[in-house]
């Protein structure tokens, strides 16, 4: 078993991967970057296999058989997101292409309550995609970007971040668990820090990245807006989800105009449909909202609670090896983390560790991670990263281990 806890069956997980037989440059398959995409499960694969070949017929539009199935299965799919996240309604769940799409949905209707001179309020470890489309709010209507900075950990300094919420404030948005570093920040506590100092404030939580690591409940957050993308959760690419209260989609503009989101069309005048359509033109990606029902299913079969906890197992055997290695700086260290090491050697750029760990069979990410700001912010133009999932072993870790040491070997 590998070191793995009775209750933990990580080979019979494994099997559920059938990625993880693929040999890479030769070499068994040491899959460590489910943060840019988790690999997918079979039912997902399945599940989305199932709709093309049988049916693929369009949805809410047709009255014949083919397009009453792939209709219920699509409006399925969304109300097993709702209990996901245990949002009241299932009106509550726009379906996206992702969680930049869903960033964007918010900057782009909500903003246009926004004028010149109002803030919203972001982080230093935001993802690019947390970050630009509040920027080009700021074009569009005059509005002040705010940054809440992080430590040298990579935590959010509450204090700064208190200082910087005031009747200003009109949206907060910050990332639940870092993509870069790892760090889970405690969302109750800024979301009750944005409600005692920025009255006026909405927040939207970005958590693409947490979603495959630690339950969401929106209710229990009292979060008004939140978003994921199905891929980090072991689904399709392409799909997404945001979550919005009902009381603010309801008011908030459609951003894409076409077909399924109106009620009546005439040159004169349209009106639009009720939600969660409202936000939805067009033909929606069908195949990946059913498969993101699958990896819902997939999920909550096997628990939440029992992957984050065989996965602080993994961070804990991974960041103690990390560190024996001489010359490297783990980038990251927050006292609440998630199985993400970001790290940093002193002789051997990340490029050139992503490489050569290649060459072994052994998949990380080197670069920015979409967080320049962040590696500004630790001095870095880069790092490599290593990320985990519910389908990693204890004898993966000894694998990326030894190529970094001989990574730095060749470099030395
Ligand atoms: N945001 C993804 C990552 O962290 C793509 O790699």
């Amino acid at each position: 078993m590998n070191g793995a806890p009775n209750k933990w069956d990580v080979f019979k997980v494994r099997a559920d991967f059938p990625a993880l037989g693929t040999l890479a440059r030769g070499k068994p398959l040491v899959y460590l970057d489910s943060a840019a995409t988790t690999l997918k499960a079979r039912s997902v694969v399945e599940a989305v296999e199932k709709h093309f070949l049988l049916g693929a017929a369009n949805v809410h539009r047709g009255v014949h058989f083919l397009s009453e199935v792939a209709t219920r299965q699509y409006e399925e799919a969304r109300a097993k997101i709702r209990l996901f996240l245990n949002a009241k309604e299932n009106a509550e769940i726009v379906l996206t292409s992702g969680t930049t799409a869903s960033v964007n949905l918010v900057a782009k209707s909500y903003g246009t309550f926004l004028k010149d001179g109002d803030e919203v309020l972001i982080t230093h470890m935001e993802h690019h995609s947390n970050i630009v489309p509040w920027q080009m709010l700021g074009e569009e209507r005059g509005t002040k970007l705010k940054v809440a900075p992080v430590d040298d950990s990579g935590e959010i300094i509450l204090e700064e971040f208190q200082k910087l919420l005031s009747p200003r404030t009109k949206i907060v948005s910050f990332v639940y668990i870092s993509n870069a570093l790892g760090t889970v920040n405690p969302a109750a506590e800024l979301i009750r820090l944005v409600r005692a100092h920025a009255p006026e404030a909405v927040v939207f939580m970005d958590c693409a990245q947490a979603v495959a690591h630690v339950p969401l409940d929106v209710q229990a957050l009292d979060v008004d807006f939140l978003a994921f993308s199905a891929h980090k959760l072991f689904g399709p690419t392409g799909t997404g989800v945001l979550y919005g209260k009902r009381a603010l989609l309801e008011k908030m503009p459609p951003v894409f105009g076409g077909g399924d989101m109106i009620r009546s069309v005439t040159f004169e005048k349209t009106t639009y449909a009720g939600l969660p359509v409202k936000f939805e033109a067009g033909t929606p990606n069908i195949g990946g909202v059913i498969g993101l029902g699958a990896a819902i299913d997939y999920v909550n079969s096997v628990g939440l609670e029992a992957i984050n906890a065989w996965e602080q197992e993994l961070l804990a055997y991974a960041t103690e090896r990390l560190r024996e290695i001489p010359g490297l700086r783990l980038i990251g260290t927050a006292k609440k983390k998630t199985a993400i090491c970001g790290f940093f050697l002193d002789d051997v750029h990340p490029h050139d560790i992503g490489s050569l760990l290649d060459a072994e069979g052994v998949a990380i990410r080197a670069g920015h991670h979409c967080t320049q700001p962040l590696m500004a912010r630790f001095g870095v133009p880069a790092t490599a990263r290593a990320s985990f999932s519910l389908y990693n072993t204890k004898a993966e870790v000894d694998a990326l281990v030894e190529a970094i040491r001989k990574a730095q070997k060749i470099f030395a």
